[in-house]
């Protein structure tokens, strides 16, 4: 099987293309990456010489229509993904998300290939702290940030060209993933860099927000389930049942990096900040029989951690330009 696999240079992407040379050794993998600030080559070393890679955006409709003519499926993780940059400067989200997901419906259709749609469960909105519902796919889309509006749009264009013009597509809405390889502007990476450097990990407004964690490894491995398992049309949550507030993330990494339980810093807040999501993954679990394997997320912050530290020439030319970002937002 020939799969194109959009954003195989940034944190999800790159760790899908790992993945998948080590447990679907028969796929045939190209990567199409526009090469952003987010992405990382030195992520994609260790298969270079097994996957092909070519620089260019899903914008460019000659490029996107010529490259997946050439593939059996087609796997969409690229795109804008930091809410903080959305909030700062909208219109690469509009482009990369809505307008480059458009090129490759066109591009699907016109050649009759599969789709996977990688998207987020940001697209549902917030739920409050002590709601007992969590999201499903049921839930009415509600986005809260330019970034998240961004990917409930381009779930919707896909949504509507399974409908109009019958494409064969899935597509998945997943939590927060961590693990290696995702970029320092990140919640978790941000503080491990930065504990590593002697700086104090930042906490937006009072930490009380919860995020539904999970291992970047598992959210792959539910991909490449529903690419294999899943019925056409279909949309699937992804979720690992870890929802954990902000600041108990950062007393584990506290933790787990020998620091003072109080040795962190309050910054301002995330304007319109989501205060929590949270997945119900059973239609996933039941249809495709996908179950988590990172279900200790202390074990899989220590290994996260221990990736940082043994990685630094990965992610230190991101660092400064990433904190000067920051400071420009008092964030
Ligand atoms: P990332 O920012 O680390 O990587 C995105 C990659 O897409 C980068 O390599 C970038 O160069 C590339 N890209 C951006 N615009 C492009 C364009 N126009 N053409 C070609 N390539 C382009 O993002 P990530 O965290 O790996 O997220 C990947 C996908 O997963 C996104 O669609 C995101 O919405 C979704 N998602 C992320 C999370 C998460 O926790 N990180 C959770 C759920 C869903
Ligand atoms: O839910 C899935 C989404 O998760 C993905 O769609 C996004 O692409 C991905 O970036 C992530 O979005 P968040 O906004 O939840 O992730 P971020 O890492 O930016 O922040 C996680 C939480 O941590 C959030 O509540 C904001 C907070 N935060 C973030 C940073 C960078 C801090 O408290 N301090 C920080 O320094």
């Amino acid at each position: 099987m020939k799969v194109l696999v959009t954003g195989g240079a940034g944190f999800i992407g790159s760790n899908f293309v790992l993945r998948a040379r080590e447990v679907r050794r028969d796929w045939q993998l190209t990567v199409l990456d526009a090469l952003t600030y987010a992405a990382n080559r030195a992520s994609l070393d260790p298969v270079a010489e097994q996957v092909e890679f070519v620089e260019g955006s899903i914008a460019d409709a000659d490029l996107v229509y010529s490259l997946v003519a050439e593939h059996d499926v087609v796997v969409h993780f690229a795109a804008e993904s930091h809410n903080d940059n959305s909030l700062d400067n909208p219109w690469p989200f509009m482009e990369s998300n809505i307008i480059g997901t458009y090129r490759l419906l066109e591009a699907v259709r016109r050649h009759g290939k599969r789709l996977h749609h990688i998207s987020t469960d940001e697209v549902y909105g917030d739920l409050e702290l002590d709601d007992p519902q969590r999201f499903t796919e049921s839930t009415p889309v509600n986005p809260s940030s330019p970034y998240s509006a961004s990917k409930a749009s381009a779930d919707l264009l896909v949504r509507a060209w399974i409908r109009s013009f019958g494409i064969s597509a899935t597509i998945s809405n997943c939590s927060n993933n961590y693990g290696p390889r995702q970029h320092v502007e990140k919640f978790i990476p941000r503080q491990i860099t930065g504990i590593i450097q002697g700086v104090k990990p930042k906490l937006y407004g009072t930490g009380a927000n919860v995020r539904d964690w999970i291992h970047v490894d598992d959210h792959n491995d539910a991909v490449i389930a529903i690419i294999e398992r899943g019925r056409l049309g279909e949309t699937y949550l992804i979720g690992a049942d870890g929802e954990l507030n902000n600041r108990e993330i950062i007393a584990l990494i506290l933790e787990l990096t020998g620091k003072p339980a109080d040795w962190f810093e309050h910054v301002n807040d995330r304007p319109g900040h989501d205060l929590r999501y949270a997945i119900d993954s059973s239609k996933l679990r039941a249809e495709t029989g996908w179950a988590p394997r990172y279900q200790d997320i202390r074990a899989g912050l220590r290994q996260t951690i221990d990736w940082y530290a043994a990685n630094e020439a990965w992610w230190q030319p991101a660092k400064a330009a990433t904190e000067q970002v920051y400071a420009r937002l008092g964030r």
